[in-house]
């Protein structure tokens, strides 16, 4: 007797988270489904709104040294291209290491960009600025933001 008892509360107990969480379940579904949307939407396969900023920065702040399209000018390397952003550039006074990742471009930029404002950049920006660069290198972002948590992941050459 007490055994069915507790039958009839565990499945009536049951029942009830089961209805409790089925509506917020498909509340929450559309709205995943349109994040994704969102960002493979993106195509391109990066975040275009942090692209976008990066971009805007760039003509900013960048391009009156390193060109418009990246590709360098007089002795300021370009930053675009198939030439730009060899692994080693022993010359660059930029350069503390190895270009390999998307961290280390980041880094790179702030740290030591712009050279007459040097650390005047935010990681926010420079987050940007990396995701613009690596997007024009034609890196795949994987339709996510360049962060601190991925960008160690994303190779540039
Ligand atoms: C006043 C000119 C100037 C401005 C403005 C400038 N740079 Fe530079 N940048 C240089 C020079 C010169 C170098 C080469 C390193 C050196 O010798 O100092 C360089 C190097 C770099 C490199 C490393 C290239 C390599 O292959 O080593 C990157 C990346 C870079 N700049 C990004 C940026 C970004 C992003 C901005 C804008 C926030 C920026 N720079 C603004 C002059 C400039």
């Amino acid at each position: 007797m007490t055994r069915m008892v507790l039958s009839a509360i565990t499945l009536a107990l049951a029942l009830v988270t089961g209805c409790g969480g089925a509506p917020s379940d498909g509340a929450v579904t559309p709205d995943k489904q349109a994040g994704a949307g969102a960002g493979a939407g993106a195509g391109a396969g990066a975040d275009t709104a942090q692209v976008a900023a990066g971009e805007k920065l760039y003509a900013g702040k960048c391009a009156m040294c390193h060109g418009a399209e990246g590709k360098g000018k007089g002795t300021t390397p370009g930053v675009i291209g198939k030439e730009a952003l060899p692994v080693d550039l022993a010359k660059s006074k930029a350069r503390t290491g190895p270009l390999k990742t998307g961290a280390d471009l980041a880094k790179l930029i702030k740290d030591t960009m712009p050279p007459d404002a040097r650390g005047s950049l935010s990681d926010e920006q420079s987050f940007s600025l990396t995701a613009f660069i690596l997007h024009k290198n034609g890196v795949a972002l994987g339709g996510k933001a360049v962060d601190a948590a991925n960008a160690a992941s994303l190779s540039i050459h």
